[in-house]
């Protein structure tokens, strides 16, 4: 086979990182592939800023459309990020008739069904293992490994930056703001940090899981999404107090009256593997009706673990250039006639036990009444916390855990509280999992 010839557009934490996995085991990926690849152009915006790897014998450009118009190329790999100009890209490659490899999430979740019918259309494939979950293979995992399964539900911590700072907050008491500047240093977090801590980038990647696991489109705004800014150590120290991890999840699940979509912070008992996945690394459950729940773990972000993915896909399109296109394995997963849309749950109907943390007003009877209060809408509790109030305060922490309930009817449940004298200020709420 003769080299593969790539070019790149971006060369930050994922671009560098993949230059520099091609340099490093070049010799053992050709091996496997029969083929070298080689990085033949690549862009940046600023070619004098200091890389993470080695351009040498690289063509460098800082504009990506000389990469993505330059006729030797087979493969166009974009890790610039971001659906403007990188949507802009991909759209200008596939029409060249080049293959695409992309660690975009938000280009996919937002263009996906754009992207993918331009490259369908043009006969080129667009790989993108990268996107969710940073070196863990996991599309590749559920859209071939359990390709005999229907898949019922699955549950990931899918956003690394947001599982380095819940850890960082639990085990070492660390402030917000702080472990966020450290996953920025570190190359984890998105350009614009928002992404990560208010839920958009997990959103982003349940919305390509779902996809690929139900064949449904990818249509971003089906996706409830809920990040961890609110939640504060008081939180964390309860949740553990009761036996939880408080874990940034994406949850998708087939339901009779429709598919469930949500990302939001969630207890989940502390004995569960995914609650001990710490740090930067993501883990995915996936069940499936033969094979039952399965579990895929390892680093969710950062430069070597990303490359790895994205270096995998080249090897994949690659094998798959030169097989007829009905050969290749499809972009999510169904053939794309059959891809259809599902109904969506509203959250009004999804059920869940819930965590409540509430200032409750220092005088006798007051659990009971609140207690009384919850027995109204049939919620029971399952844990209460009650704290002693601190000094001069006539309000103390009450944290209390509830059984499975519909969000409409806790909804109502807390307004009810909140209007009563009972309580002070808002009540915090978080859903809890058990993952049975
Ligand atoms: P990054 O470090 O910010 O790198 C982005 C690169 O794109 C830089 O080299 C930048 O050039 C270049 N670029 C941006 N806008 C450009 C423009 N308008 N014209 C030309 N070049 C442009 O980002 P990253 O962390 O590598 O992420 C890249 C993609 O991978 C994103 O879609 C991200 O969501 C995804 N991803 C990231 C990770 C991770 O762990 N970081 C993991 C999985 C997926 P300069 O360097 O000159 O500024
Ligand atoms: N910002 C993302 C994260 C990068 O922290 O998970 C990996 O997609």
């Amino acid at each position: 086979m003769k080299p593969v010839k790539v070019g790149l557009l971006g060369l930050g934490t994922v671009g560098g990182g993949t230059v520099n996995v091609l340099r490093e085991n070049g010799d053992a990926i050709a091996q496997r592939l029969g083929a070298p690849i080689q990085i033949v152009h690549a862009s940046a915006r600023d070619l004098s800023k200091a890389r993470i790897c080695d351009t040498t014998g690289i063509m460098l450009t800082t504009d990506p459309r000389e990469v993505v118009d330059n006729p030797e190329l087979d493969v166009v790999v974009e890790l610039m990020g971001g659906d403007g100009i990188a949507r802009e890209m991909v759209l200008r490659a596939i029409a060249n008739g080049k293959h695409v490899v992309t660690a975009n999430k938000m280009l996919l979740a937002k263009h996906g069904s754009e992207v993918f019918a331009a490259a369908r259309e043009k006969g080129v494939m667009v790989a993108f293992e990268a996107a969710v979950a940073g070196g863990i293979p996991v599309i590749k995992a559920i859209r071939e490994g359990l390709a005999a399964n229907r898949i019922e539900w699955l549950v990931g911590i899918i956003n690394g930056t947001g599982n380095f700072i819940l850890t960082a907050m639990r085990d070492d008491d660390r402030e917000f703001a702080d472990v966020l500047a450290e996953a920025q240093r570190l190359g984890y977090a998105e350009a614009d940090p928002t992404f990560d801590v208010e839920g958009i980038d997990a959103a982003h990647k349940l919305t390509i899981l779902a996809s690929i696991a139900f064949g449904i489109p990818p249509r971003l705004e089906n996706v409830y999404t809920e990040g961890i800014t609110r939640i504060t150590r008081d939180d964390v120290k309860y949740a553990d107090e009761l036996g939880y991890r408080i874990k940034a999840l994406g949850i998708a699940r087939r339901t009779d009256k429709g598919v469930e979509l949500r990302v939001h912070p969630t207890l989940i008992p502390e004995g569960r593997l995914i609650a001990n996945v710490d740090g930067v690394n993501n883990a995915v459950l996936v069940k499936g009706n033969m094979v039952g729940p399965t579990m895929y773990y390892g680093a969710g972000a950062g430069a070597g673990p990303t490359a790895s993915a994205v270096v995998a896909d080249l090897i994949d399109v690659a094998r798959g250039m030169n097989a007829p296109g009905d050969c290749r394995v499809p972009c999510l997963a169904f053939q794309p006639e059959a891809i259809a849309e599902l109904p969506v749950l509203s959250m009004d109907e999804v059920e869940t036990a819930f965590y409540l943390r509430m200032k409750a007003v220092d005088k006798p009877g007051v659990l009971s009444k609140i207690s009384s209060a919850l027995s109204d809408f049939q919620i029971s509790i399952e844990a209460v916390i009650q704290k002693e109030p601190k000094h001069g305060e006539r309000q103390v922490d009450l944290v209390i855990l509830t059984n499975v309930v519909k969000e409409a009817i806790m909804n109502e449940a807390m307004r009810r509280l909140e209007s009563s004298d009972t309580i002070a200020g808002p009540i915090a709420h978080i859903r809890v999992e058990h993952l049975d």
